[in-house]
């Protein structure tokens, strides 16, 4: 029964998966403009008071190398869960979210029109990529 359940779960999330990507079209990247200027402006302040003195840029283009092929919002939770690391999760979704637009720009990804929408799933649609050292 278990088994069961198992399989019909996999079943869902393939579909998701078929449903969120389209059938062999390219995934869209973070180098395609997914978070806007104004998120990225208002998340410099909170980046460079709250996470500036623990990691700079380069730090930041290693952590999303290394997560190559990921989904963004997979690199947004751990932010958001562990970060910044004297105090977990003290920020508002909003910074949080913000800090993740100035992080792409510092490390060299263009802005766009649609901002980084955590709520509303545009991150998990979204793929990290190398970005150019
Ligand atoms: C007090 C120091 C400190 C502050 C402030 C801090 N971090 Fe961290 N951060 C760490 C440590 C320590 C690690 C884990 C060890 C490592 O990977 O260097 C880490 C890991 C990370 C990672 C994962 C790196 C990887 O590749 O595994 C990311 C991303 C990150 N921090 C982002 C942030 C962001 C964004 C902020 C601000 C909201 C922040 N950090 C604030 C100390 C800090």
């Amino acid at each position: 029964m278990n088994k069961f359940k198992f399989g019909m779960l996999s079943i869902v999330s393939a579909a998701a998966a078929v449903a969120a990507f389209g059938l062999g079209a390219q995934p869209k990247t973070i180098a395609d403009g997914v978070y806007t200027e104004e998120q990225a402006a208002a998340g410099q302040p909170v980046f460079e008071e709250r996470c500036s003195a623990c990691h700079n840029a380069d730090f930041y283009k290693t952590a999303l190398s290394n997560r190559n092929n990921q989904p963004l919002v997979f690199l947004f939770e751990e932010i958001l869960g562990t970060m910044p690391m004297d105090m977990p999760g003290s920020l508002m979704d909003e910074d949080y979210q913000n800090i993740l637009a100035h992080i792409l720009s510092i490390t060299g990804f263009p802005a766009g029109e649609e901002p980084l929408d955590y709520y509303g799933g545009s991150m998990e649609t979204v793929v990290i990529i190398p970005p150019e050292s």
